[in-house]
């Protein structure tokens, strides 16, 4: 992780938020590359969404909404974490978190059955009743000692709600208590009717958002992994009652299927965590993991939600959420099948498979090794010389090349480091022009992956690009 997360900072793809100041915890700013692979990782998940399936449609909801829409949600009296203080350090931390991570350590020191038998004792306290006093007696019991200070301080396990509260109005205090949305999909439950009569649609249908979500989280490390801002990628599937096992199966391959061809990971690093332990409002959950270098760890969930969110809004709003099934000719709450992932998560879950690394004459070699439809640069072109018309004919290429593509003109430095500089921000193709080129118009493109090379047409180079780039 660190090797990747000074990587992202050099090459301009991750940046530590207000960095002058000192940084504040869990936040991040994308750079010129991030953005660009940002972007092009969203693109592909819309158009998963909305272009491959015609009965799903988008929508881009505000993130302030009313109050009660998070009273509606269970968001107001639910949304929260298990949090314990250090009393020395004063440091907050995740009391499941601090268990998890004192699992980790006895493992690493080869005590499994400690491990396993702490491990017990945790799922138990979090399906315990009361929660809290459940961790924070397993705390005690196991002596476990702050991460930070050493010391065995420890305040009660008292529940954080999780979202972040603002004022609505000019002047402070006067205003009521307004939310920045912890997850994206209600503005799409509150939206179930107008979205359904504005795009003349029937159930089975969906709406798709991608959008940010707030939460105020405890957050140690993992670099983007878990932040206080963050991107979610979110699909809201309505459907007739008693058929949403069929369709939770249907998308529980898809997005899974979206993982391993779209995003092009190693479908060994993925796998599927049934959640046993289910949220008040859901029938069915599973996680899709990735193997990330500091553990495996959820990237999307794919959840049943029952009727729940409909219901709920029906309730605290008045308005009826029902649906009238023409062909049933009958009213009812459509169930809804969810499919939300993080678009940070898959960032870094692309940047972690991408990674690779060869030594070559004492130096460590980077290439990013990123499907040619999510890299920030698609091609870079470079003159041999910077002489005999080589820049000319390069500048001209590209001109013509951004018309249609991010491409980038490099004539500094040999061109060994050239290629170098375009392996690490994983640009698939480069063209070379040499002196063949002034003699018979062809040009050398090399590959990021296996450095061939061949030559073709410099008329070709588009369409190559064009073909390479829908494979
Ligand atoms: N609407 C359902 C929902 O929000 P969730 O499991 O809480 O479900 C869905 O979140 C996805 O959002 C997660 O799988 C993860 O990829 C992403 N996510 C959640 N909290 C995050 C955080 N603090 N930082 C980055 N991504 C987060």
């Amino acid at each position: 992780m660190d090797k990747l997360t000074s990587l992202a900072k050099r090459r301009g793809f991750v940046f530590q938020s207000s960095e002058i100041y000192g940084g504040l915890a869990a936040t991040f700013d994308y750079g010129p590359m991030g953005v660009e692979l940002k972007r092009n990782i969203k693109d592909v998940w819309w158009d998963a969404m909305t272009k491959s399936h015609d009965n799903i449609v988008g929508l881009d909801a505000a993130i302030l909404m009313n109050p009660r829409v998070w009273e509606a949600s269970g968001h107001v009296a639910g949304f929260s974490d298990p949090m314990i203080d250090d009393k020395t350090s004063k440091f907050r931390y995740r009391a499941d978190h601090l268990i998890e991570g004192y699992i980790k350590q006895l493992e690493r020191k080869g005590k499994v059955e400690e491990a396993s038998r702490v491990m017990a004792a945790f799922v138990e306290a979090q399906n315990a009743d009361d929660m809290p006093r459940a961790l924070y007696n397993l705390i005690i019991t196991e002596q476990i000692k702050s991460p930070d200070s050493g010391a065995f301080d420890w305040t009660e396990v008292r529940q954080f709600n999780l979202m972040f509260k603002t004022s609505l109005g000019a002047i402070a205090g006067e205003g009521a208590d307004v939310y920045l949305r912890p997850e994206t999909a209600q503005g799409i439950f509150v939206n179930f009717h107008t979205v359904r009569e504005a795009s003349r649609l029937q159930v089975p249908f969906g709406i798709a958002q991608i959008g940010k979500a707030f939460r105020n989280e405890i957050v140690k490390g993992n670099f983007i992994f878990r932040m206080l801002e963050f991107e979610q990628m979110e699909m809201q599937y309505f459907v007739k009652p008693n058929t949403q096992a069929a369709a939770f199966e249907m998308w529980k391959e898809e997005r899974m299927r979206w993982h391993t061809e779209s995003l092009g990971i190693a479908p060994e690093k993925l796998s599927f965590y049934k959640h046993d332990k289910l949220a008040h409002y859901a029938d069915a959950a599973f996680d899709i993991k990735y193997q990330f270098p500091f553990g495996t760890e959820e990237v999307e969930g794919i959840h049943s939600r029952t009727d729940f969110d409909l219901k709920r809004h029906q309730e605290f709003s008045g308005k009826s959420m029902e649906y009238f099934d023409q062909e049933l000719k009958e009213k009812y709450l459509p169930f809804v099948v969810e499919t939300s992932v993080g678009c940070d998560r898959a960032f870094l879950e692309v940047l972690c498979d991408a990674y690779s690394e060869a030594e070559e004459e004492g130096e460590t070699h980077v290439t990013l090794k990123l499907r040619p439809r999510l890299a920030p640069v698609k091609a870079a072109v470079f003159p041999l010389m910077k002489k005999e018309g080589m820049p000319e004919v390069g500048e001209k290429l590209v001109k013509e090349l951004q018309r249609s593509f991010k491409v980038q003109y490099d004539a500094a430095g040999s061109i060994g480091k050239r290629y170098y500089r375009q392996d690490e921000i994983g640009t698939p193709f480069c063209f070379t022009i040499d002196h063949d080129t002034l003699k018979d118009e062809t040009v050398t493109v090399r590959y990021r992956d296996t450095a061939a090379q061949e030559r073709i047409s410099l008329a070709q180079v588009k369409s190559f690009l064009t073909e390479k780039l829908s494979e």
